[in-house]
C-alpha cells in the first residue's frame, strides 16, 4: 500500500475534489472545486445525495434557507427503504435493534442531535427540534425517544424484511459478534452542507450507524464536530465511514479550523484524513474508511477519503454531478 500525499503540503494551487463519475445522466468531465463562485450549492456524501440534493436546491430556489432546506433532502434518503444505512431500512446492532444517529447546525452556531434513537424513521428532525426547541444539545436513547413522541413523531419498526434478513444471516455467520466491520456491508451516512440565497450555511447528517455494532455503540454523527460542522463566516464539513475515527480526530471541526487558517477545502480535507491515518494505518486491512466534505463560504467544495470508494454529489442553480472523490492509500 502507498500512501499519496497530494496537496496539502503543496503551496499555490487550489487542488481538485473529485473525479466524476459517469452515470447515463453524466457527462466525463473533471470536477472543479468552485462550480458555483457565490449563490446556491449543496454538498452531499454518497450517490444518494444526487436526489437529496435535488429537493435541497428546489426548496433553496425557492428562497427557503439552508436548515430548512436540508432536512427535506436528508428526509428523503431517511424514508428510503432500499438504502442500508440511513433511517427507515437501516442495519440494526448485534440486537436486531435499529438505532439512529442524527445531527444539525445552522448558520447561527445552534446545534442539535440525538444519539441511539429506536423506533423514529427521522432522526435528523429530532435533531433539529433538540436545537429549536431545547436549551441542550443532544439527547439520546429512550429520553430522545420519549421527547420525539411528544413532539408529534410516530414510533414505527424501522426494521425491513429485507435488513432482518441481513442481520440473521451476518448473526449465523458470526454468533458471539465477531466481525462488525464487513467491508461489503455498507455503512454510509448521510451528510448534507448548504448555501443558501442569503449565504447562510446549515449542515446535518443521519445515518444507522455501523451496522451489527454491540448495542448501545454511538458513532461520529451526533458529536458535534466529528461528523459535522459548520460556522457561518468560514464552512462547513461532514464525513461518513467508521466513525470511531473521526471521533478521536474531531475532523469536522478540525477541517473548519483548517480552513479559517486559510487552507482550501480540499487541503483541509486532506490533513483530517492524514490526521485519521495515525489511528487507522493498522487496521486498514479491516476495511476501515474515512471520508470527509468541507465547503467554505466562497462555494468552493473539498473531498477527500481514507481509501478507495467514496463517492459525493455537488448540486449548484446550474448543474448536479456525482463524483468519485481521491484517496489517501492507493
Ligand atoms: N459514520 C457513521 C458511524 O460510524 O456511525
Amino acid at each position: 500500500m502507498k500512501i499519496s500525499r497530494r496537496s496539502f503540503i503543496k503551496t499555490g494551487a487550489l487542488a481538485s475534489g473529485g473525479i466524476l463519475i459517469t452515470p447515463s445522466h453524466l457527462s466525463n468531465i473533471q470536477a472543479k472545486n468552485n462550480l458555483s463562485g457565490s449563490g446556491p450549492v449543496v454538498l452531499t456524501t454518497w450517490d444518494f445525495g444526487y436526489t437529496a440534493n435535488a429537493k435541497t436546491i428546489e426548496l433553496i430556489k425557492e428562497g427557503k434557507n439552508s436548515l430548512d432546506a436540508i432536512e427535506a433532502g436528508i428526509r428523503i434518503v431517511e424514508n428510503d427503504p432500499s438504502i442500508s444505512s440511513v433511517g427507515y431500512g437501516g442495519l440494526p446492532d448485534e440486537d436486531g435493534i435499529v438505532t439512529l444517529d442524527a445531527s444539525v447546525m445552522d448558520w447561527n452556531g445552534n446545534a442539535g442531535s440525538v444519539a441511539a434513537l429506536e423506533g423514529i424513521k427521522n432522526p435528523f428532525s429530532v435533531a433539529k427540534l433538540v436545537m429549536q426547541k431545547t436549551k441542550h444539545v443532544m439527547l439520546a436513547g429512550n429520553g430522545a425517544k420519549k421527547f420525539a413522541l411528544e413532539n408529534g413523531f410516530k414510533e414505527e419498526n424501522l426494521l425491513t424484511d429485507e435488513a432482518k434478513k441481513i442481520w440473521l444471516e451476518w448473526k449465523q455467520k458470526y454468533p458471539h459478534g465477531q466481525n462488525r466491520i464487513d467491508p461489503n456491508i455498507h455503512h454510509d451516512t448521510i451528510g448534507m452542507i448548504a448555501i443558501d440565497k442569503n449565504n447562510n450555511m446549515s449542515g446535518g447528517v443521519s445515518t444507522s450507524g455501523l451496522a451489527f455494532k454491540i448495542h448501545g455503540r454511538v458513532g461520529d454523527s451526533p458529536i458535534i464536530g466529528a461528523a459535522m460542522f459548520v460556522d457561518n463566516e468560514v464552512g462547513g464539513a461532514v464525513a461518513t465511514g467508521n466513525g470511531e475515527f473521526m471521533m478521536k480526530t474531531l475532523g469536522a471541526f478540525l477541517i473548519v479550523e483548517k480552513m479559517r487558517e486559510g487552507f482550501s477545502p480540499q487541503q483541509a480535507c486532506e490533513f483530517a484524513v492524514e490526521r485519521a491515518h495515525k489511528h487507522a494505518k493498522n487496521r486498514l486491512n479491516e476495511g476501515i474508511q474515512v471520508c470527509y466534505l468541507a465547503l467554505n463560504k466562497n462555494g468552493e467544495h473539498g473531498a477527500f477519503s481514507l481509501v478507495d470508494g467514496f463517492q459525493y454529489a455537488l448540486t449548484t442553480s446550474k448543474e448536479s454531478k456525482v463524483y468519485k472523490s481521491d484517496y489517501l492509500v492507493k
